[in-house]
């Protein structure tokens, strides 16, 4: 078993294993003509509960037939021009590179003598993201394992900044459409139930800065604390971006802690053509980055970075077996003490080889490609009389209805709606998300790959009326 091991006596197999397995995923991503092959649970369950993991096949060969059989045929490929669904994007190779380089020397994180380079590597990108956004020369930061947690670490220290004398008191503010992870956090950092108030969006779906100047003023009138206010750089659904420099002001007024998440709009930190945009972002106490989402990087590489490097202190435990305080004295670089996590990946690694290969330009461009590629989808849903479009992209989603135009029965529409994404996905032909605007299904595509065209973008909404009109030929039949 000791063959198994990764070392200097197995560098060899290492490079015959490895190599082996790339070679199968690089003819799968070649051939594979769909996003996905429309595999059901039930069709997919029998094959996995069949194996009898006591019961190792011993050669890397056979895993990878297997692997074949119940990953990697079904897998849902979101290097497809067609994968439109969710916020994944398709991965540069050379973060690629830096993923299998990083597993196989295996650093972890936490202290400088289990990573050394990897730790100083790690710091020089903080730094360079927050010279990006411009937070000044006392921000600091650390890699994460996703906006989640990014989020949850920046209301963590917006929390212990905050001054009160019960955490009852505090509350957060952030629009309706902020993604779920500011609720989530607010219910594990102990608030209270009712400690993130929701801010309506305008029609462009950002948020409404008079109805957060209403409420912050309505908070303080009730001895309550404005803890933080949480500005959307890019919404999940709409691609939206809150106005940060209004908000901005407002928190200054407040005295609130302003956290950006930038999750998916963080694209435009090395846009060409749009950087613009996020105008307003340098202001913010903490920002919410998500490599893997706009910069084309595998999954996990996000960070957290803040405008004042103390702040991080909050997130500071030591242990005399990891990072005794004596090292801070020593100035010994430990990224734990930053951190949330103990162990943890270098994920830094492949944004270092990605931008050491492309430059910032180079992913700037691929994000600029989807931003323009979002603005021709909408032209083509706008002059298309079956579909309703919410609203024009900043970003690269689009949100919009197939609206037949024999019904006008509401619910039955959210029905034909509902089942073209499910056939659709059934068929593999394609993959849309969903959402639900003002109590209405609707469907999404998020454009994150610059091989989409708008041919595909066509050709899909083709397929969705196809399958809309289909499910409701089927209802006419079934009602008569
Ligand atoms: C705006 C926004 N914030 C945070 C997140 C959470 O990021 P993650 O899925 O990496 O935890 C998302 C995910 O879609 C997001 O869109």
């Amino acid at each position: 078993m000791r063959s198994h091991l990764l070392n200097d006596t197995t560098a060899e197999q290492y490079r015959r294993s490895v190599t082996e397995g790339i070679e199968r995923v690089a003819a799968k991503l070649a051939a594979t003509d769909r996003p996905f092959t429309g595999v059901t649970v039930d069709a997919l369950a029998p094959a996995i509960d069949a194996i009898d993991l006591d019961k190792p096949l011993l050669d890397t060969g056979a895993v990878l037939d297997e692997l074949e059989d119940v990953y990697l045929r079904d897998a849902v490929y979101f290097h497809h021009p067609r994968y439109l669904a969710h916020l994944n994007c398709p991965v540069v190779i050379p973060a690629v590179l830096g993923e299998a380089i990083l597993s196989a020397v295996n650093s972890s994180l936490d202290t400088w003598d289990q990573s050394a380079g990897g730790t100083l590597i790690e710091r020089k990108l903080i730094d360079w993201t927050t010279a990006r956004i411009g937070l000044g020369p006392a921000a600091d930061g650390v890699f994460t394992s996703g906006g989640t947690q990014s989020n949850l670490q920046a209301l963590l220290l917006a929390r212990e900044e905050a001054k009160t004398d019960t955490t009852a008191k505090l509350r957060i503010f952030a629009s309706e459409v902020s993604h779920f992870s500011v609720k989530k956090s607010a219910k594990l950092l102990g608030l209270s139930p009712d400690s993130v108030v929701t801010i309506p969006v305008d029609q462009n779906k950002r948020m409404q800065t008079v109805a957060l100047a209403h409420e912050l003023e309505r908070c303080k009138a009730a001895g309550l604390v404005p803890m933080a206010v949480v500005a959307t750089a890019g919404t999940t659904d709409f691609g939206s971006i809150d106005p940060l420099p209004e908000i901005a002001e407002l928190c200054a007024q407040y005295g609130t802690w302003m956290h950006v998440d930038a999750a998916y709009g963080c694209g435009l930190l090395a846009s060409v053509k749009y950087r613009g945009r996020i105008d307003g972002i340098e202001r913010a106490d903490s920002v919410t980055v998500d490599y893997h989402k706009s910069f084309f990087q595998p999954v996990s590489s996000s960070a957290v970075l803040v405008r004042d490097a103390a702040t991080l202190r909050h997130a500071t435990y030591h242990a005399e077996y990891l990072n005794p305080k004596r090292m801070v004295q020593e100035r010994i670089p430990n990224q734990v003490d930053k951190s949330l996590q103990t162990t943890r990946r270098f994920d830094a690694l492949k944004l270092w080889v990605t931008l050491r290969t492309m430059g910032a330009d180079g992913i700037g461009q691929l994000f600029d490609e989807v931003c323009d590629l979002a603005v021709e989808g909408w032209k083509i849903l706008a002059a298309d009389p079956r579909y309703d479009v919410v609203v024009e992209p900043t970003l690269s989603t689009l949100v919009f209805r197939y609206i037949p135009a024999a019904v006008t029965d509401p619910s039955e529409i959210d029905r034909a709606n509902l089942y073209a994404r499910k056939a659709l996905f059934a068929s593999g032909d394609a993959v849309v998300a969903g959402t639900k605007v003002q109590g209405r299904h609707y469907l999404k595509f998020t454009l994150l790959n610059p091989e989409t065209t708008t041919e595909d973008i066509a050709a899909v909404l083709d397929l969705i009326a196809g399958h809309a009109e289909q499910y409701l030929g089927e209802s006419l039949d079934r009602a008569s």
